[in-house]
């Protein structure tokens, strides 16, 4: 895997508060200077599953998904409906919890810890791991209260009007919404809507964010607006974005990996990773015939 951005110089967010699902003493800064020297690649590595293999109702639907996701990168997956896009993103902070079918085999690994294993709470994965749905799903309250939502049940001991305001402010909300806190929420258009839902996600100090279609409920414009803001967030946050829209995928993603469905032994239908690259490069020499097919063949 080439990475010519690599080099890039990354920052933390300020003040990011401690990761209750991480071991003591495993947070970034520890593991860029605690590591043996060579290793240093991988302190760019935030999440990474090991085989991963999502069954529904016992039938596979991906396959060994080894993947790593990187600090300050927008990551992309696509492929077509269907090849388990989503059902991989939801993988990465235990989404697939709430499916009572849904068996998670492997490991999902964020700063080394795995998501996985017993004792370590969902609610709290979901803090660190915020997501973004492809409808955006407000609650019918008010703009203030939806972005204040995750504080409050977590009980972070945080100035809320702070929190609210810089929650509003980096998902380029604010100058919207600031006259109207008090307003329902469903009072917004869509895009708005969809950006008050990714700053409800980052009133919890998430440092990864997933996103699963986010503008595929939208128009042009509001499109564009959020795609600018997944660049801009990308300074601060993990991003890792489900399109079925390759020029989106072009446009905002530092990574992609294309997903196809293979028959298994059994002849099952299961989503498997073809190829992970560059996103520049995935697109301008696919190595694999079956992505070159993907990205040639399609638009949009
Ligand atoms: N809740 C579910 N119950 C049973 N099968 C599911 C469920 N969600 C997804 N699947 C199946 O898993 C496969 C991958 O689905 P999904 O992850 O939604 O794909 P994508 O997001 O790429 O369209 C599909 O065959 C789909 O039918
Ligand atoms: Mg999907």
């Amino acid at each position: 895997m080439s990475d010519g951005s690599m080099e890039v110089p990354v920052s933390e967010p300020a003040a990011r508060p401690s990761a209750g699902v991480q071991p003591a003493g495993a947070g970034p800064r520890q593991e860029a200077t605690g590591r043996a020297a060579g290793a240093a690649r991988d302190t760019d590595v935030v999440m990474r599953t090991e085989d991963v293999t999502v069954t529904y109702d016992g039938i596979p639907a991906l396959r060994d998904i080894t993947i790593d996701i990187h600090r300050n990168r927008i990551t992309a997956f696509i492929g077509a409906s269907g090849c388990g896009k989503s059902t991989l993103l939801r993988c990465f902070n235990r989404m697939n919890d709430l499916i009572p079918t849904a068996e998670v085999r492997g490991s999902v690994l964020y700063h080394g810890e795995d998501l996985y294993q017993p004792g370590v709470d969902p609610v709290e994965v979901r803090r660190h791991i915020g997501m973004v749905f492809q409808k955006p799903n407000p609650f019918p309250k008010s703009i203030y209260d939806n972005v204040a939502f995750g504080p409050k049940v977590l009980h972070m001991k945080v100035d809320m009007d702070e929190v609210v305001e810089r929650s509003l402010r980096q998902a380029a909300l604010w100058d919207e919404a600031k006259d109207r806190l008090k307003d329902n929420a469903l009072g917004l258009s869509g895009g708005q809507q969809q950006r008050l839902c990714i700053a409800r996600a980052l009133a919890t100090s998430p440092d990864v964010l997933l996103m699963d279609e986010p503008c595929s409920a939208l128009d042009p414009i509001a499109t564009g607006r959020i795609e600018d803001l997944m660049v801009a967030l990308r300074e601060q946050y993990t991003i890792v974005i489900v399109t079925h829209n390759m020029q989106q995928a072009t446009r905002v993603s530092d990574m992609t990996a294309f997903i196809t469905v293979e028959l298994d032994e059994h002849d099952n239908r299961t989503g498997t990773i073809i190829e992970y690259e560059e996103t520049g490069r995935l697109f301008s020499q696919p190595a694999d015939p079956r992505t070159e097919e993907y990205v040639t063949g399609r638009i949009g």
